[in-house]
């Protein structure tokens, strides 16, 4: 063979991959709104910075037929390439081959780029979309299966996994997504179920659709299993770029600092009034944390499910922050046991990942009922309380009114090793509202209720006696809350803490 020839078979060979199963599979895939694995791939990276491994690996599967259908590739794309200029790690299951099931040559593919990225400590972003173990090869695909999920544990507070769902996830496979830091969901297009309508029918006669059991409005708002809907596969790939922009690349490094044009020293007057004046107001809080972000800008993670706590990302001067806030805008920012569960989640990220946290406090305390009790918000609440009194990174508190009772103690305090608690004079600092405490304090008894009311408020509805003790630090104008994160952050940049050595602690779970 001729040098010309031998060229001309790897151009061959690569071309015969890049087509995965067809061209009539990949126009199904267009008339389905959905993007190839390639061109996910494309989007995800920075223009030319992809390098594809194992590109003409194929299965070795002799069962049904298979030996007949070999096409290279085995239906994923696997490789690395850079993000924003971050070496990044990523696969992308092709459904137009075999429909992007899992066989064992498919599922080494993705291990030996997972042991790469832990290796070289880069985020590794798996891009599904797949019918799950391929049929003809049994338990070889489970198998394969399990090597995929015992790298994500190991991988785990290593280096950063964000997972989308561009696609059918479907049995075990939903559990690779499951053990990894952040998934994206594509509205419309992509579902997760442990076991699919179909099963469901046959064993609880329940009738339901696929999108309805497991689709992306599903698992973003009831389950909370999806950080992100996306609207599109554009939309999902640019949210993963963005996301990337907050994390560093494992877990020895800092997130990476990007340069604002945004005033360090900037003043909100408006902030001075922000707060309203009846305690029982609401006010949206995430206008408060866009107001003191830099360029305004809030990544948020979970946005529409347990709404009363918000929690996300942001920078202040150039550094990133994950703010964890509670929403008087929604139920009052009660505590409960889907936003405790959400807030000890991102917190644990966060802490893993080095990133700073900031907590904005406006609790009125746990929500009360037979729900919650039953189904365990001793349990879950604690997680939340466990994973801040756990972190050892930059911890800051700005307590804008209500800190009642165990969720005081619980959103950051000082007692469980915030670095800095501050409070604005609208705080309101005290074991319980004052109605709650006077018909507990004063039971039976006659008198002046509202005037017992008064007082007890005048008494503690404030943030005085806290500042007294030194539980919070300083009391400051909401004016100027932006240029006070920014300095005490940077006070804090070279915070040392450990937490006692032991194997793994026990958060219960
Ligand atoms: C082999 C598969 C496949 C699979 C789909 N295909 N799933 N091949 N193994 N698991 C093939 C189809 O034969 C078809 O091939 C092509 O992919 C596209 O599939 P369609 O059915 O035409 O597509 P669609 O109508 O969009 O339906 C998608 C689907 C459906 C819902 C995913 O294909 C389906 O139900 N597949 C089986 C899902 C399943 O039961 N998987 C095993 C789950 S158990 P052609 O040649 O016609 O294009 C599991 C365990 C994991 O995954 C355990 C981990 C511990």
């Amino acid at each position: 063979m001729t040098l010309e020839a031998k060229l001309e078979e790897l151009e061959r060979r690569k071309r015969e991959s890049e087509l995965g199963g067809g061209q009539q599979r990949i126009d199904r895939q267009h008339s389905e709104g959905k993007l190839t694995a390639r061109e996910r791939i494309a989007l995800l990276f920075d223009p030319g910075s992809f390098q594809e491994l194992d590109q003409l690996v194929v299965h070795r599967s002799t069962d049904f037929g298979m030996e007949k259908q070999r096409i290279p590739g085995d239906g994923v794309v696997t490789g690395y390439g850079t993000v924003q200029g971050r070496p990044v790690y990523a696969f992308a299951q092709d459904f137009t081959v075999f429909g992007g099931s899992l066989s064992e040559t498919y599922a080494a593919k993705i291990v030996k780029i997972m042991d790469l990225a832990m290796k070289n400590g880069a985020p590794i972003v798996g891009l599904n979309d797949s019918g799950g173990a391929r049929i003809q090869e049994g338990v070889v695909s489970l198998g394969g299966y399990a090597d995929i999920f015992l790298r994500n544990t190991l991988a785990s507070g290593v280096v950063p996994q964000i997972s989308a769902i561009m696609g059918p996830c479907a049995g075990g496979a939903v559990y690779s997504p499951a053990i990894t830091d952040f998934i994206l969901m594509v509205k419309n297009t992509s579902y997760m179920f442990v076991t699919g309508p179909d099963v469901i029918k046959t064993v609880t006669h329940e009738e339901v659709t696929k999108e309805k059991l497991g689709g992306a409005e599903t698992h973003s708002q009831i389950s909370g299993v999806a950080h992100f809907a996306a609207e599109s596969d554009e939309d999902c790939l640019g949210t993963i770029r963005e996301l990337l922009s907050y994390l560093p690349s494992n877990n020895l490094e800092d997130p990476p600092h990007i340069a604002t044009r945004d005033d360090i020293n900037r003043v909100d007057a408006q902030l001075d009034t922000f707060i309203p004046e009846s305690s029982n107001q609401p006010y949206e809080m995430r206008d408060l944390i866009r107001t003191i972000a830099d360029e305004g800008h809030f990544l948020e993670v979970h946005q529409q499910y347990a709404r009363n706590l918000v929690v996300g990302f942001i920078r202040l001067n150039g550094y990133p922050v994950g703010v964890v806030a509670n929403q008087p805008a929604f139920l009052a920012g009660v505590l409960d046991i889907n936003a405790s569960r959400k807030g000890a989640r991102f917190v644990r990220f966060c802490d893993a990942f080095n990133i700073p946290l900031l907590v904005f406090e406006d609790v009125p305390g746990f929500l009360p009922g037979t729900d919650q009790e039953y189904g365990g918000i001793i349990i879950h609440g604690a997680k939340l309380l466990y994973s801040l009194a756990e972190a050892t990174v930059p911890k800051v508190t700005v307590i804008t009114r209500k800190a009642y009772g165990g969720a005081y103690c619980v959103m950051n305090s000082k007692h469980i090793r915030a670095d800095m608690n501050f409070a604005y004079p609208t705080a309101e600092i005290a074991v319980m509202g004052a109605e709650g405490a006077v018909n507990i304090l004063y039971k039976g008894a006659g008198g002046d209720r509202e005037a017992k009311i008064a007082e007890y408020r005048e008494k503690f509805a404030n943030p005085y006696i806290a500042a007294e003790r030194g539980y919070v630090d300083e009391i400051i104008e909401p004016r100027f809350t932006r240029r006070k994160l920014i300095t005490t952050f940077a006070m804090l940049r070279n915070k040392r803490d450990r937490n006692p050595p032991r194997k793994h602690g026990n958060i219960p779970l």
